[in-house]
């Protein structure tokens, strides 16, 4: 039997830890394993609580999104920009830019720095970003080919004046958003007005502003939620469809951002992306126009790469639930608690024990401070670690050092 087949039938006999388990994160000899090493020793070698990231998960996760774009028939007409804002850790961002298969989405100078610092060129980089000081412009003027897309007419002003005569892209907000499971912490556009972009009623004014400047609006740039998954494609293609309008308006747009948002699924009722369909709809919409389509994602890429080693703190029985206490609180991975997207707890030790219920909680005097209620877990007395899935992105990115209990480990494996 091969390795591969080895590892296929194991998946299949901890069925009752099975959903989230594929080829590179699995266990073997009822150890978890993750891009080829025990977890046990990681736990070891890295220490807790530490991030662990498999860049051969994000390579792969690349290539199933040019791949699916190819498929469609957007071959040679799209390109990926990775949203750094979902992990800027350094070794990932250069074996990114050594990977040559994708360009960078910075919203914010130290951004732009950081990604040039790993290795990206400034004309690798599209910067999307509002709100934006004077400071801020001033920065970004130093970073030639750099492409701006303003969400405001206040930033095309803006930009305009350092930069009469070049070329721009524009944000717009179609009034309709996308989230996983409809949820509005992760919408940037709907029915309430929002910051992102500009609207229809404005979007005559915003290309005079261009005018005025004599800039050229090349591209039009939409993102407008996060974590969609097959179920949300009916309102991806109505996105696009809405923003349809936007292109039609202006001439010189040979470009489409259509921004990221593409979703990993947490629980296993969730349905995994269907990267066909959702590429298909990219096709129909812009297929016959002849525009190059760029995509933005951030989780998508980076998410389910990434684990969270944690060490039990305690165990305690406090009225009728089961407290299972761990080393990190949520200012370290803030999502679980801020946006309700539930990283599964699972142990390092596992040989189809019977499992038993417990409320994963941190070490942070908050009372959102919860990993996970009601985790099916192994009788975790034994036991000193486990792990958090999909912590690849939006995790250490976003840490605060709340509570002083900022610090964490972080390293890229192969
Ligand atoms: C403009 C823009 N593009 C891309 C992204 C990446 O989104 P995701 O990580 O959900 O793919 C974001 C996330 O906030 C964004 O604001």
């Amino acid at each position: 039997m091969t390795q591969q087949e080895r590892i296929k039938l194991q998946m299949n006999e901890s069925k009752s830890m099975s959903w989230w388990q594929r080829e590179d994160l699995c266990y073997q000899d009822g150890v978890l394993f993750f891009a080829g090493q025990s977890v046990a020793d990681l736990v070891r070698e890295v220490g807790t609580p530490g991030f662990v990231y498999s860049m051969g998960r994000v390579l792969q996760n690349l290539d199933r999104l040019h791949n699916a774009l190819d498929d469609a028939g957007l071959d040679g007409r799209h390109s990926v920009l990775y949203a750094m804002k979902a992990n800027r850790f350094a070794p990932l961002l250069a074996a990114l830019k050594q990977s040559g298969k994708c360009g960078i989405d910075a919203c914010s100078p130290r951004e732009v720095e950081h990604a040039i610092s790993c290795g990206f060129n400034a004309n690798e980089i599209s910067f999307t970003a509002g709100s934006l000081s004077r400071r801020d412009y001033r920065l970004l003027s130093r970073y030639e080919g750099l492409f701006f897309d303003a969400d405001s007419i206040h930033g095309i002003r803006a930009w305009g004046e350092m930069f009469s005569g070049t070329q721009i892209g524009i944000r717009v907000n179609p009034g309709m958003g996308i989230s996983r499971d409809g949820n509005e912490r992760l919408q940037y556009a709907g029915d309430v007005t929002t910051k992102f972009g500009i609207y229809k009623e404005q979007f005559h004014e915003a290309l005079a502003a261009a005018k005025d400047y004599g800039l050229d609006v090349t591209k039009i740039h939409f993102h407008t939620g996060c974590g969609f998954l097959t179920p949300q494609l009916p309102i991806w293609e109505s996105i696009i469809e809405q923003c349809q309008w936007f292109i039609e308006q202006c001439d010189s747009v040979t470009r489409v951002n259509v921004g990221g948002g593409l979703g990993v699924p947490h629980v296993e009722s969730d349905q995994a992306l269907d990267l066909q369909l959702w590429a298909q709809a990219l096709a129909r919409q812009f297929g016959d126009k002849g525009l190059h389509v760029e995509i933005e994602p951030g989780d998508y890429l980076v998410k389910d790469a990434g684990l969270l080693l944690l060490e039990k703190t305690y165990l305690e029985r406090k009225r009728d639930v089961m407290f299972l206490g761990v080393d990190a609180g949520f200012n370290i991975a803030p999502e679980p608690a801020n946006y309700n997207l539930p990283f599964q707890p699972v142990p390092v030790f596992y040989q189809d024990q019977p499992l038993q219920t417990y409320h994963v909680v941190g070490n942070i005097n908050e009372a959102l401070d919860v990993w996970y209620e009601n985790a099916q877990l192994p009788d975790m007395d034994e036991e000193d670690f486990l792990v958090l899935i999909n912590a690849g992105g939006y995790s250490s990115s976003m840490a605060s050092n709340h509570c002083m209990r900022g610090e964490f480990k972080e390293r890229l494996l192969g």
